[in-house]
């Protein structure tokens, strides 16, 4: 005789609102449109970047991970499946911190994950952090290098930060300008290489790497679902590389 196992907890959806037009799905932010389609939110590189990471600074079991601006929480809840560690994620977006809740709870409950709804800006935390992930996210914040230095007094002895920065060769069209400003909310200047490696100067680099992107023609993009805005098909796209 076997005994009844537990019916699993039903995770409800966690969001009040369910857009019912097209209106009400462009009134909303960036980051709450990720979490109004449950978006994996990634930075350059996905799950090859957390490899990468993973590697490079020995994350392991014994070490608590701080995810800057988590959205749905890819990179916690990933890192803490690859490497068993412990993870806190935080981010402006109440929305997107609740699909983060969501998705730990749907995808791997038994993992170590904490979310809060906070302001970079003045987030604190009563303990430091053996590894800080910031993905591409510093320049969301109106001052990246002010939040670089802010990420650096929540690092532990030691710790690592890990991070996965677009940067652009040039200045940005003024058509890319405009998407990255007013669709994506991005108020800093796009950086170039030089300036994004200039936001952890005073590290120690213990991998770096550079990536050049290749433009996907408008055939291949034709394959993806692309939402009705003010873009076209046929548009260029921002022609950013990554770090
Ligand atoms: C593209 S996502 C970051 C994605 C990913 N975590 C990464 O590694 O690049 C940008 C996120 O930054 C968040 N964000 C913007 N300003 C913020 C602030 N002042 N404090 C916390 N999060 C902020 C937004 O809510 C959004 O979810």
């Amino acid at each position: 005789m076997t005994a009844t196992a537990a019916a699993p907890a039903v995770t409800r959806w966690p969001l009040p609102t369910i857009p019912r037009t097209a209106e009400e799905v462009w009134a909303a932010s960036y980051p709450d449109f990720v979490a109004m389609v449950n978006q994996t939110n990634v930075m350059p590189g996905a799950h090859a970047t957390l490899s990468t990471w993973a590697l490079h600074s020995r994350l392991d079991r014994h070490h608590h991970l701080l995810d800057v601006a988590c959205t749905t929480g890819f990179t916690s809840r990933e890192l803490a499946r690859l490497t068993g560690c412990t993870a806190t994620g935080f981010d402006l977006s109440a929305d997107s911190v609740a699909l983060a809740r969501y998705n730990h709870q749907l995808l791997d409950p038994a993992l170590n994950l904490t979310y809060h709804q906070a302001d970079g800006t003045t987030y604190t935390s009563d303990h430091a952090f053996t590894h800080i992930a910031v993905g591409a996210a510093l320049g969301f914040f109106p001052d990246p290098p002010a939040m670089a230095r802010r990420l650096l007094n929540l690092l532990a002895p030691d710790g690592y930060i890990l991070a996965s920065p677009f940067w652009a060769p040039e200045a940005l069209p003024d058509h890319a300008a405009a998407v990255r400003r007013d669709v994506f909310g991005i108020t800093s200047p796009m950086e170039n290489r030089d300036q994004a490696l200039a936001l952890f100067a005073n590290l120690d680099v213990l991998h770096q790497a550079d990536h050049t992107l290749t433009p996907e023609s408008a055939d291949a993009v034709d394959g993806h679902v692309i939402p009705q805005g003010p873009w076209s098909r046929n548009s260029p796209g921002p022609g950013c590389a990554r770090g």
